[in-house]
């Protein structure tokens, strides 16, 4: 059939619609949409190769010769527009998602932070450490030792022979029924210890837990701490082990502080004796700190035993030696105003929170 003009005109007002109309909506349809997938959407809808707009235009070959630069021109102006509202919608969705997330992630710096407490040193650490930076200070070196021991190390080589008092099944925690392995009783054997591995001379210090079978009460545990001392070089004399064990109690309890030396046994020293240090709350009139004394006693201490030496290979005609110990609980009690051992030992945050 040979197209009228009346033919091709009605396609033309037909095409003219539809693009209207596809304008139409589509302009709605994007200024509606809600995110940028409905949007991609309504663009393959108007706009894709299978969509609306092409739909149209490929009736394009129906126009007659000099309709279709019309109608194309029309066509086109169409998509023009179509794509510069997509473009528009699609700036405004991605603006309010941003603003969305902005909202949404805000962070307000402003806010006071939630603070994380980290713990600190336990008071028995605070107070070895102060001892160590003492005797460090003095040109002594740390050592550590096992606490299981031999019962060699902690009695025989210490000079306590069978038989000694120390060495009691219902003292000391052996673990053999032989008693030859046990938790030491003390940190002397250290002093062995250091004497087998050391070049001369010697001047240690070893900090560590010791095991008696004591009962638990307000000043006695059957786990506690020493801290063993030993000097070993030629011509050491009682006088060096008074000089340094002042000095110490000076460092420890403030300048000026009076010390008093009392003869004591030990089975490894001779002489032995106990050193006490006037009591700090009263000055030495008596008061409940020293239970009535003005003295209050910090350690055990004494020249090296001759046959401690020579045990250990030391020649006593050529060297001579000193040697202390203490209880570091007692001084930590005493150093943090504490009246019972075992809070030391209890570990309640409430309690160690307060050092
Ligand atoms: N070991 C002794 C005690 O436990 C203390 C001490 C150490 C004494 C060194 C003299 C020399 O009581």
């Amino acid at each position: 059939m040979p197209r009228s003009g009346n033919y091709s005109e009605r396609k033309r007002n037909k095409m003219k619609e539809q693009l209207a109309k596809i304008k139409e909506e589509a302009l709605a349809a994007f200024r509606a949409a809600e995110d940028a997938a409905a949007l991609d959407e309504l663009r393959v809808k108007y706009l894709g190769k299978k969509g609306e707009l092409t739909g149209v235009l490929k009736m394009m070959g129906r126009l007659s010769p000099q309709e279709r630069p019309v109608m194309g021109q029309l066509a086109n102006d169409v998509r023009a527009a179509l794509e510069k509202a997509l473009e528009e919608s699609s700036r405004k969705l991605e603006a309010a998602a941003l603003e969305l997330r902005l909202k949404a992630e805000a962070v307000d710096v402003t806010v006071p932070g939630e603070s994380v407490s980290i713990g600190h040193q336990h008071p028995m650490n605070i107070a070895l450490d102060e001892l160590k930076d003492i005797f460090i200070g003095m040109g002594f070196t740390v050592m550590d030792g096992p606490e299981v021991e031999l019962a060699e190390l902690n009695f025989d080589r210490l000079n306590a022979e069978e038989g000694h008092p120390s060495r009691d099944w219902s003292d000391t925690f052996y673990f053999d029924t032989d008693s030859r392995v046990m938790l030491r009783s003390q940190t002397s054997p250290m002093q062995v210890r250091a004497m087998d591995t050391m070049p001369l001379p010697i001047r240690i210090v070893a900090p560590g837990r010791v095991y008696r079978k004591d009962e638990v009460d307000a000043t006695h545990s059957p786990m506690f701490h020493q801290v063993e001392g030993l000097v070993i070089d030629r011509g050491v004399t009682m006088a060096d082990l008074k000089g340094a064990l002042n000095a110490v109690a000076e460092k420890l309890f403030g300048e000026g502080t009076q010390t008093r030396f009392r003869p004591h046994h030990f089975p490894f020293t001779e002489p032995s004796c106990e050193m006490d240090v006037q009591c700090y709350k009263c000055g030495g009139a008596g008061c409940p700190t020293c239970k009535g004394e003005g003295w209050i006693e910090l350690l055990g201490a004494g020249m090296v035993h001759p046959r401690v030496l020579e045990m250990s290979g030391i020649d006593p005609e050529v060297y001579s030696g000193w040697a202390f110990g203490f209880g570091l609980e007692r001084l930590a009690l005493r150093r943090f105003k504490i009246d019972d051992l075992r809070l030391i030992f209890e570990n309640d945050v409430r309690f160690l929170e307060q050092f």
